[in-house]
């Protein structure tokens, strides 16, 4: 049967909309080793879920001659799909069109889609890959920039917003994902800068390539922006899913619950021995955390940055955690700055969303040195201490091992609100660790003592028997229990149910003033 024309034409649209910028830079795009836009999405949506929208939109511009070029959807494609069957809004830029680059119509689809989002309480996945603002359009440009990040701040901690940078992303532009929750890049091929090598060398002098200056291990690694690295779009994507999987679809609602064979009652005899007999000895944490959670899966953000804290999700009994953990493995596991800002940031993701707050700790401080009191480790340990003290979602602490000073306090001890707070029998909980604080109470019997060395000794060990252990802060209820470590798996999945229904909340106030 023939058919329709109307109908024909529908279909002869959507064809052109599909081809963007045209074959010709479609295969330009491959041999960048990227993939196209919608490509991407249809790695990143369940098969066959996507809705696009806005895909007639064209732009309104005849400057510079771009009422010549005009093409079906604009540089962005945009609608919602599913990902393990939950509804995801999805924004993708098309860099076969002007570059990916963003104008008025481009910001108006990506505005939609976020209202959208925020209307309906379902998170929104940005795949950024942009020349940036659109050159010919100028303060336009900008302006939808502006209104989208005005959207990205008003749906933060309301909907999780997620962006991954699959191309270039320079300019102001950077700061949409720097807005969202979490930002993914691509080894290789993703790019986020302020002002690009160009305009470096021109300020600055400094000669550096895009993949020194903002490339994924740069902002992995040294300054934070970026949360993960993938190896390869497909991962990133991959990635993105799995992500999801460990959060609700906004604040209201709680995260998924994911039943595992992993019985919640297991005990792991390793765990008694694995916090090394010389307490000045690193272990991984990350071995006690595989031990403990569900199916040992521990899903690591920042996995690269300040390595002395680790943070990431996983589940326990089926209930998904956020696991802040002391690192004692890398540089004794001290909180400095960028550990202190990469544990704040991730508690105030954990408490927008209903995430309980599993703190495994052994700290022997915050780091001292000129270089952290100048660079302000005051200011960022406050964050770390205000995030925890704002938490309302279930707090749950292990003591492995050293709770010291201030990071005792900090880390969400029982004073600041921690629901359950359990320890090791190797915990020491002390103002200071047994070698200064003897220095210090003991510096004028030392100095006069027959025999400073051996005296010195017997002090320490004292102190250590007295103070360096769980039990002071036990005898007072500051730790809810001493617990064997092979029971820690079915105590905190216990504490968990316990306070599945906990209600809590701050006072009444428009926000609260976080030392930024
Ligand atoms: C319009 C752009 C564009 C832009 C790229 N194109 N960027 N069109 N506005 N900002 C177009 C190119 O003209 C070209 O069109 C196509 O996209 C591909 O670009 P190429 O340069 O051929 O690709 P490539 O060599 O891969 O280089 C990619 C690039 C480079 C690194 C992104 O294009 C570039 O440097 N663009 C400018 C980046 C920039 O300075 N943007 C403004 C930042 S300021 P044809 O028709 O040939 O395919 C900013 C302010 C935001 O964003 C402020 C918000 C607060």
């Amino acid at each position: 049967m023939a058919i329709d024309p109307k109908i024909q034409n529908l279909r002869d649209r959507r064809e052109e909309a599909k081809l963007g910028g045209g074959l010709d830079r479609i295969e330009a795009q491959h041999k960048r080793g990227r993939l196209t836009a919608r490509e991407r999405l249809d790695l990143l949506l369940d098969r066959g879920s996507f809705r696009e929208v806005d895909a007639f939109v064209a732009h309104r511009t005849t400057d510079f001659g771009l009422d010549e070029k005009q093409f079906l959807g604009d540089s962005v494609v945009t609608g919602w799909g599913t990902i393990d069957g939950r509804l995801v809004y999805v924004f993708s830029q098309d860099f076969t069109v002007f570059g990916g680059s963003l104008g008025e119509v481009h910001a108006e689809k990506v505005c939609k889609i976020m209202d959208m989002a925020l209307k309906t309480g379902a998170p929104v996945i940005g795949l950024n890959d942009s020349g940036g603002a659109r050159i010919q359009e100028g303060v336009v440009s900008l302006g939808g920039y502006a209104d989208i990040f005005l959207r990205n701040t008003l749906a933060s901690g309301v909907i999780p917003q997620i962006s991954a940078i699959m191309g270039p992303c320079a300019g102001g532009a950077v700061y949409s994902p720097a807005l969202t929750d979490f930002i993914f890049m691509v080894k290789g091929s993703s790019y986020m800068f302020v002002t690009g090598p160009d305009v470096v060398k021109s300020v600055t002098a400094e000669e550096v390539s895009f993949e020194d200056l903002g490339g994924a291990s740069i902002h992995s690694s040294v300054s934070g922006v970026c949360h993960f690295v993938a190896e390869n779009e497909a991962d990133c994507l991959f990635l993105i899913r799995k992500l999801l999987s460990y959060v609700p679809q906004n604040n209201m609602e709680d995260p998924p619950f994911v039943k595992s064979a992993d019985d919640p009652l297991r005990e792991d005899e390793a765990l008694d021995t694995i916090i090394p007999e010389n307490p000045n000895k690193p272990y991984d944490i990350k071995d006690v955390i595989l031990k403990v959670v569900d199916d040992g899966q521990f899903f690591e953000i920042h996995a690269d940055y300040a390595q002395n804290i680790v943070v990431g999700f996983a589940r326990l009994g089926g209930h998904s955690v956020g696991i802040v953990a002391n690192q004692p493995a890398v540089l004794a596991g001290v909180l400095d700055i960028n550990a202190s800002e990469k544990g704040a940031r991730f508690i105030r993701f954990c408490d927008c969303f209903n995430l309980p707050i599993l703190t495994f700790e052994d700290v022997p401080g915050f780091l001292p040195g000129v270089g952290q009191e100048h660079g302000g480790i005051i200011r960022s340990g406050a964050k770390l201490l205000y995030a925890y003290c704002e938490a309302t979602v279930p707090k749950l602490t292990v003591i492995t091992r050293k709770a010291y000073g201030g990071a005792y306090d900090v880390m969400s001890s029982k004073h600041i609100r921690g629901d359950l707070n359990l320890a090791w029998p190797t915990a020491e909980i002390a103002v200071m660790g047994p070698e200064g604080a003897v220095n210090i109470i003991f510096r004028k019997e030392l100095a006069e003592a027959e025999d400073p060395v051996a005296r010195r000794a017997e002090l320490v060990k004292d102190y250590r028997e007295k103070f360096a252990n769980p039990y002071v802060a036990a005898s007072r209820g500051y730790i809810d229990d001493v617990i064997e470590p092979r029971e820690t798996r079915p105590r905190l999945i216990n504490g968990l149910e316990l306070l599945a229904h906990k209600r809590d909340g701050n006072p009444q106030k428009k926000h609260g003033n976080i030392p930024l």
